[in-house]
């Protein structure tokens, strides 16, 4: 799907657990300027609800499992994210809803720019007026 890229990181495992490096630039597309994560989310709740003019993200989730569905403005996909070696990158103009999320979920966002208000679109409409003629 446009805009939408699954990623799977190097997961290096032995009998002592597991590490997984995340290097800026090579396993994802940007430099991080930011990173937040996300916990505690009751499962009936909604996260998201929005797309970005112009902010990338890399999202990962690190435990539990969330579904996640996206929509490009001309097609729309849901994934589940509950492998903490795959991360899902999305570019701007991906509207993003979040739920069904596990007890105990935890998920890292990755992202190029420090927070912007004004970078959010969420008003679905403008957002479809905006991405379905891209
Ligand atoms: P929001 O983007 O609405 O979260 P989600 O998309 O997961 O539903 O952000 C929730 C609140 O956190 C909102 O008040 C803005 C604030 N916030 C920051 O202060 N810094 C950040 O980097 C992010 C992502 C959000």
């Amino acid at each position: 799907m446009k805009n939408v890229k699954l990623l799977k990181l190097n997961c290096i495992s032995d009998d002592r657990g597991s590490l997984t490096p995340i290097e800026a630039c090579k396993d994802i597309p940007f430099e991080i300027k930011r990173v937040y994560y996300i916990t505690d989310v009751p499962e009936n709740s909604i996260r998201g609800g929005h797309a970005h003019k112009s902010l990338e993200q890399v999202i990962i989730c690190l435990n539990g499992s969330v579904t996640i569905k996206l929509d490009n403005g001309q097609e729309k996909e849901t994934f589940i994210l509950d492998k903490n070696n795959t991360a899902l990158y999305l570019n701007s103009h991906v509207w993003c809803d979040m739920y069904n999320f596990k007890s105990g979920t935890v998920l890292l966002v990755l992202v190029p720019e420090y927070y912007d208000k004004s970078d959010y679109i969420s008003n679905y409409n403008e957002f479809f007026e905006i991405s379905s003629k891209e």
